[in-house]
């Protein structure tokens, strides 16, 4: 099997921050059997491999010195088809907003809080995508995955998966260790919307049963409304995840910044204010986006990186600033967070 190599790439059409990064070498694979020989082609020379989907997720601080594999592994199977769920296996080279399209079309339930996320299915259990309520975790059963060294097939359950918020084993003990190829997901053919996120039910706000087309119609809305699309504006979403702190402090910062919005974290009831808690065990969601905006940082550039005029989460790369300079307006922000609201933010994109 032939596959076509080329050499000192440029990653910078391959990286949503638009980023201008090169690597050594960059191949393209459209099935497992040539992410194989790819695998094995790396071993034989010794490079390093980083595998990509669309890039919308990565922060190339550097050159990369080895291999990037862009996977374009394809395929939408049905494993089983019940009078009330369907189970699929879906390549992980397969479009993630396509694939949430496909089963809102076929009258699928699972997906539609999850419209409109950029990348594709592979780098979905990565970091346990999520958004408006939903998370991957809620539908996967099982990701596959080659193992970069000895390119054997592994297949993990969910449990094994280890996910939590923006979180995975692929991101703690397999980083670095894997090509994903494809994940089963088990939907519902019962209607189940989910539309307890606040800006979804305000959205939904009228309608008594809203549909699953109107639920995804109305995630797609807010998404464009505030979101830039990278392919207009380079960025990578959220910088930095949504920091979990203890109650002691959301409670301390509560009473300087009464407005402070606020989700809470089970296993402890959503009533953060209940006074029986048990202060060491309940932990508070912040919105990163609002702690930024408070400290004025919205609309802000430093040099040629800019925080995003509607969403104070999102970094933007107007000017395709190299990958050191938006880590370094990224460290200034982390900074001013830490010290006027003690709170640490976490980058969220893969730094590279
Ligand atoms: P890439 O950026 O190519 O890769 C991300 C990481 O996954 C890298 O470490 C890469 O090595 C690894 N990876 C990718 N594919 C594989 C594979 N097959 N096997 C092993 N490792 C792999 N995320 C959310 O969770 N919720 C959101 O609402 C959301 N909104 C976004 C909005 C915008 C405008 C943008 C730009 C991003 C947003 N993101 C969001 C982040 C991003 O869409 C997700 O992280 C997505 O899963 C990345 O997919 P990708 O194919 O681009 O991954
Ligand atoms: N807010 C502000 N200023 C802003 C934007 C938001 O103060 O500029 C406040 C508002 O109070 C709002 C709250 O932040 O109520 C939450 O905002 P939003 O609903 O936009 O969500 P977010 O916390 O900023 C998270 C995810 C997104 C996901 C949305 C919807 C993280 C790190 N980000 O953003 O995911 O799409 O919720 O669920 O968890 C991504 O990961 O790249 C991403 C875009």
């Amino acid at each position: 099997m032939t596959l076509n190599f080329t050499f000192d790439a440029p990653l910078v059409k391959l990286n949503s921050l638009a980023v201008p990064a090169k690597c050594k070498a960059l191949v393209e694979v459209n099935s497992a059997e040539q992410m194989i020989t790819a695998l094995q082609h790396a071993k034989n020379e010794t490079w390093a491999v980083l595998i990509l989907g669309e890039g919308s997720n990565v922060l190339f601080t550097e050159d990369y010195p080895g291999l990037v594999i862009l996977n374009r592994i394809k395929g939408i199977e049905v494993l089983e088809d019940c009078d009330d769920s369907v189970v699929l296996r879906v390549g992980s080279g397969e479009n993630w907003h396509g694939l949430v399209e496909t089963t809102v079309n076929n009258d699928w339930f699972g997906l539609e809080n999850l419209a409109l996320i950029p990348g594709l299915v592979g780098a979905a259990p990565v970091q346990n995508i999520g958004a408006y309520g939903c998370e991957l975790k809620d539908t996967l059963v099982s990701v596959s995955y080659l193992n970069l060294l000895d390119q054997k097939l592994v297949e993990l359950d969910r449990q094994q998966c280890q996910f939590s918020y923006r979180d995975s084993i692929f991101k703690k003990t397999l980083a670095g260790k894997v090509a994903i190829t494809s994940v089963v997901l088990k939907l519902s053919k019962t209607a189940r919307p989910n539309i307890s996120y606040p800006s979804l039910a305000k959205a939904l706000e009228g309608i008594d049963n809203p549909t699953l087309k109107s639920v995804f119609d109305a995630v797609c809305e807010i998404r464009l409304s505030k979101l830039p699309s990278p392919s207009h504006i380079p960025n990578a979403g959220s910088f930095f995840k949504n920091p979990i702190v203890d109650l002691n402090l959301y409670q301390e910062l509560k009473r300087n910044y009464p407005q402070l919005p606020a989700f809470f974290v089970p296993p402890h009831s959503i009533n953060a204010d209940a006074v029986n808690l048990d202060a060491r065990e309940q932990k508070v969601k912040l919105p990163a986006a609002w702690l930024i905006e408070q400290a004025g940082w919205k609309g802000k550039s430093i040099g040629r990186v800019t925080v995003h005029q509607s969403q104070a989460l999102v970094i933007i790369n107007p000017e395709r600033a190299d990958g050191e300079a938006v880590l370094r307006f990224a460290r200034a922000v982390q900074k001013d967070i830490n010290d006027k609201f003690s709170v640490q933010l976490e980058i969220e994109p893969q730094i590279i």
